[in-house]
């Protein structure tokens, strides 16, 4: 058979993922620290989006990103509001402030009427959540949070697993990862102020591993949660080589753990770190009553994983394990081209949200739980609303 006649059985990714160009999608991206970089990095990949306008708190920073990218002709604004007042005619925006700006940029642009691209965490607060999604809700437009890590092939196979029926009943859920000594202040100290970051390890990294366990088993109601955190190593001057000051301006968490009981009698042993003196919290793990699941742990936790899965089963009464061999992901396009695509297609063709805020509520909800509990000293019932 010839190599023409081979061909026509090939799947083409061009024809199915074909982009009208005609069809263009206005962006502003508000907030030009740190994650904006990616977002316009890969905005400007894609053919049919324009990046109409920027805006930081930050005088001339937003300008100052614009000539980097070569988007000179972006319109300046030096806050949201500013920016969400003056555009009329935008369809999306990526927020990209630090946590706690996400719910009053959300609000106020979904009451704009437009589509959003929240980066993660949702918020810091579940009550801060709900008010967004009531505007996402009264606005009829897209929300979408940005964790990008799902839309990996090996992370979608964690859910295949458990959807194959595989495990069986899925009863225990551990949370794995965290970091030995990574508090982000790299790029300064909007992670670790309370005014800025608002929430610390738990809300950053946590929301992560949350995402990842709770996404694969269907996103469970939390009931309870019983959480602990601290902040021994952030507000240690020795920490920070070069910087002791950070000490002081530390105002957040480094280091959570939890035991969250969820519907379907789920029982969810959570732990996240910044900084501890352990080089893992552990593997991510996933008991069902026919199976188990090791997720792997990495040495700096950003919620994707980089070793094979195995699964535990017992066979004929022996007892074995397997290793699901790790899935090349495209080399072509990355997995936060695949969030923001995704985010742009469901805009263009009146899709569903990639990843919808009536999940990442109850991520929120488990963050906020921890949050309270911790707070209280005792374990708190989560009650959430209907919106
Ligand atoms: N998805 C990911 O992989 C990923 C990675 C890193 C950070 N993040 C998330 O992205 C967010 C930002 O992180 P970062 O590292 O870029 O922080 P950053 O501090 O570098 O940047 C945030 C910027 O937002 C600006 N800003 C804040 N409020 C604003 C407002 N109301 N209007 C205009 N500008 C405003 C600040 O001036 C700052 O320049 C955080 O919520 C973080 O959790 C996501």
């Amino acid at each position: 058979m010839s190599d023409a006649r081979l061909d026509e059985f090939k799947f083409s990714h061009d024809e199915e993922n074909a982009i009208d160009v005609n069809h263009r999608v206005a962006v502003a991206i508000i907030g030009t620290g740190w994650i904006a970089e990616a977002h316009i990095e890969e905005y400007l990949k894609m053919p049919d989006v324009d990046v109409v306008a920027l805006a930081d708190l930050v005088p001339g920073k937003a300008a100052a990103f614009a000539k980097k990218y070569g988007v000179e002709n972006a319109r300046i604004y030096q806050s949201d509001v500013e920016l969400l007042e003056a555009e009329k005619n935008l369809d999306a925006v990526s927020i990209c402030t630090y946590n706690c700006q996400h719910a009053a940029c959300a609000i106020h642009a979904l009451e704009r009427g437009i589509n959003v691209m929240l980066e993660k965490p949702f918020t810091v607060t579940l009550e801060e959540a709900l008010e967004v999604m009531k505007a996402e809700k009264k606005s009829g437009k897209l929300l979408t949070i940005g964790f990008q890590p799902r839309m990996g092939e090996n992370m979608k196979m964690i859910k295949k697993i458990v959807e194959s029926g595989e495990l069986g009943k899925i009863y225990y859920l551990q949370a794995g990862g965290g970091r030995r000594k990574g508090i982000p202040t790299p790029f300064g100290t909007t992670f670790i102020e309370k005014e800025t970051g608002g929430i610390g390890a738990v809300g950053d990294i946590g929301s992560y591993s949350l995402d990842m366990l709770l996404n694969a088993v269907g996103y469970p109601k939390p009931l309870t949660v019983t959480g602990y955190t601290s902040s021994y190593f952030g507000t240690n001057p020795d920490y920070y080589k070069g910087h002791p000051e950070y000490a002081s301006l530390f105002g957040v968490d480094d280091f959570a753990a939890a035991f969250v009981r969820l519907e379907g009698d789920i029982i969810l042993d959570f732990r996240i770190s910044w900084a501890m003196h352990m080089d893992t919290a552990g593997d991510a793990l996933i008991l069902g009553t026919k199976g188990g699941l090791r997720i792997p742990s990495t040495e700096c936790w950003n919620g994707e994983f980089d070793k094979p899965l195995t699964v535990y089963k017992e066979v004929a009464g022996e007892q074995i394990s397997y290793e699901i061999p790790l899935i090349q992901d495209s080399q072509d396009v990355s997995l936060f081209y695949k969030k923001l695509r995704s985010f742009i297609d469901a805009v263009k063709n009146g899709g569903k949200a990639p990843v919808p805020s009536s999940q990442i509520i109850y991520n929120q909800a488990i963050i906020d739980g921890i949050c309270r509990s911790a707070k209280e000293g005792h374990e708190v019932e989560i009650e959430i609303p209907e919106i």
